[in-house]
């Protein structure tokens, strides 16, 4: 059993006709986005707006039509995945590094929907390390900064340079463990000048689906 898709396309069940949806990056999410696209193609009529350059390019091979924040100013439901889902359902998100776009886009949505098979599920955050973007210039001050609150970061790379997200910035994937107080780290970090956001998403989710021990389905 394929757990990402079977959790990623239980989601379409809270998609209905005429909805503006987000949607997320990564591997689970795909099997939502996917199942969207065979919506589409048999008349759902439903506009995405996308997380990511990846996101969007696999929406439009799909057929599903696209919108940006110029054309809308809220979002009907927003579906993605998740690195972490912690028991009090916080997240940390980022591991494909579209951190960003993903809180703009979960924070603009009326529902916000995870997407997550049970491995993605932790007590408490912080074994996944914590992705943060962060502005490049300034990076050696920024790390400083964030290993002076604990954490110890460490500068994404791609085929041997510093990873660029898609608003041209760096990704520091920072050690902090166990993540104790999720919602004062998230503030604090995003004190420091430098930081753009990081990918502690406290308090936003409404529903995490997933999957519990005998392999079924799981609502939270
Ligand atoms: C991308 C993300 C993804 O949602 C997260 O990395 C989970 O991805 P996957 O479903 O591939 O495990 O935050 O920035």
């Amino acid at each position: 059993m394929n757990q990402k898709k079977e959790v990623g396309e239980k989601a379409v069940e809270y998609v209905k006709d005429g909805m503006v949806v987000g949607l997320g990056t990564g591997s689970t999410v795909f099997f939502t986005i996917s199942k969207l696209g065979e919506l589409v193609k048999q008349g759902l009529s439903i506009k995405g707006i996308p997380t990511s350059i990846q996101t969007e390019q696999l929406a439009n091979q799909l057929g599903i039509p696209l919108v940006s924040f110029t054309e809308i100013n809220q979002i009907d439901i927003a579906i993605d995945g998740a690195d972490e889902v912690s028991a009090d359902l916080d997240l940390i998100k980022g591991g494909g590094g579209a951190l960003l776009r993903e809180k703009i886009i979960a924070k603009a949505a009326k529902t916000f929907i995870v997407v997550a098979d049970s491995h993605k599920l932790v007590n408490k955050l912080g074994s996944f390390p914590l992705p943060v973007e962060v502005v490049p210039f300034g990076v050696e001050m920024t790390t400083k900064y964030i290993l002076e609150l604990g954490g110890a970061p460490k500068l994404r790379q791609k085929n041997g340079s510093p990873y660029l997200t898609d608003n041209g910035n760096y990704i520091l994937d920072c050690h902090i463990q166990p993540i104790i107080h999720p919602e004062e780290l998230e503030r604090d970090l995003n004190m420091i000048p430098g930081i753009v956001d990081n990918g502690l998403f406290v308090g936003m989710a409404d529903y995490i689906i997933t999957m519990n021990e005998d392999k079924e389905i799981d609502i939270k």
